[in-house]
């Protein structure tokens, strides 16, 4: 019996996220929060003839209701970027939903897995840790930002550069989920042929910024939701299967480090003691975070990319975690 409550069902990403998890026949109990239309969509996805459960709930007075003994907690809430836009022009509306819905979270499903997909990750996962850590509740094993999208895209584009087929193309991404912040581990790619210097360039600029090509191409209406709903689900998927369902699973996501001390000591090796947060392999269970896994050496080129990352990586943390500090 998993019951996953997904907050911010009815927008662009909570919409076919919802879909996706509804055919899951891991999942018994689909509860839908949003402020607006979750009744309607929940109708919607109810008549589809899959074993789960399907709730509506709309407006803060039915949170409780709809988070209350939730097994994991999806958040693709808030507003996304128009072009022209940073994930971290978005904080200042989104900080404030994220921490609402983590502290309901708190009080009524303390022990959920909680995946964050509402930007800036960066700084929403801090956010979130902060409220747990306010009510007494908090795991860092728990508490993961969703950054399979950018795992995705690095597969797609390697895979297109290199002419083979996408799905089969390993790539880690670590680090953080905006921008410069991405860092693909390209030259630890299995296999992958030698690339020049300007394809890796390339390559590593268009999975750093992918997202900037959705939102230029839909021009003011919003960035990735379709994409994002495949991430996501599939990231919430492998989750529970690994924590309800005893499979072994590995996802890069973005996590406190504390989260398996021993794991992350191979990572600090390498990023040094600055970072709290970062994203790395991790290998999923009954916990959620088993253990960090080692990112591997990284190229000079790889290097160079990190030293980039840090200051920007660095700020979105303080600013997610003083954020929660100085709310009342
Ligand atoms: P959207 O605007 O289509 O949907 C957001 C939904 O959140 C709306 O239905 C809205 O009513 C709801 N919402 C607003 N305040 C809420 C609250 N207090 N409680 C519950 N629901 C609330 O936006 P979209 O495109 O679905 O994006 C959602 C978020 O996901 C954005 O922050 C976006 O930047 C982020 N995102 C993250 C990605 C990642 O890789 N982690 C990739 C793409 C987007």
């Amino acid at each position: 019996m998993v019951k996953v409550t997904v907050c911010g069902a009815a927008g662009g990403i909570g919409q076919p996220l919802s879909l996706i998890l509804k055919q899951s026949s891991k999942i018994s109990h689909l509860s839908l929060y949003d402020i607006v239309n979750t009744p309607g969509v929940a109708a919607d996805l109810s008549h589809i003839n899959t074993q789960s459960k399907v709730t509506g709930h709309v407006g803060n007075d039915q949170l409780k209701d709809a988070i209350i003994g939730s097994d994991v907690v999806v958040i693709p809430a808030g507003v996304p970027r128009k072009p022209g836009m940073t994930r971290d022009d978005l904080f200042k509306i989104n900080a404030s939903i994220v921490r609402d819905l983590a502290t309901a979270a708190a009080k009524y499903a303390p022990k959920a897995f909680m995946c964050i997909i509402s930007n800036p990750v960066n700084s929403t996962v801090p956010i979130v840790a902060e409220v747990f850590k306010k009510y007494n509740v908090y795991d860092p094993r728990r508490i993961f930002g969703v950054t399979t999208l950018d795992i995705v895209r690095a597969s797609t584009f390697i895979g297109e550069l290199i002419g083979a087929e996408p799905s089969t193309v390993a790539c880690k991404v670590v680090g953080g989920h905006s921008g410069h912040t991405i860092l693909p581990l390209i030259s630890q790619v299995p296999g992958y042929p030698k690339l020049t210097q300007d394809q890796l360039e390339k390559v590593t600029h268009r999975i750093q910024f992918g997202g900037d090509e959705v939102v230029k191409a839909k021009n003011g209406a919003g960035s990735a939701t379709l994409s994002m709903a495949y991430a996501g689900a599939r990231f919430a998927l492998n989750l529970i299967d690994a924590a309800f369902y005893g499979k072994q699973l590995v996802e890069c996501t973005y996590v406190q480090l504390d989260s398996d001390k021993q794991g992350a000591q191979d990572t600090r090796r390498i990023i040094g003691n600055e970072l709290e947060y970062f994203s790395v392999p991790v290998a999923l269970g009954p916990n959620g975070v088993e253990s960090i896994l080692p990112i591997g050496t990284l190229s000079p080129f790889e290097q160079g990319l990190f030293s980039k990352a840090v200051t920007e990586l660095k700020g979105n943390i303080a600013k997610g975690t003083n954020f929660v500090a100085e709310s009342k």
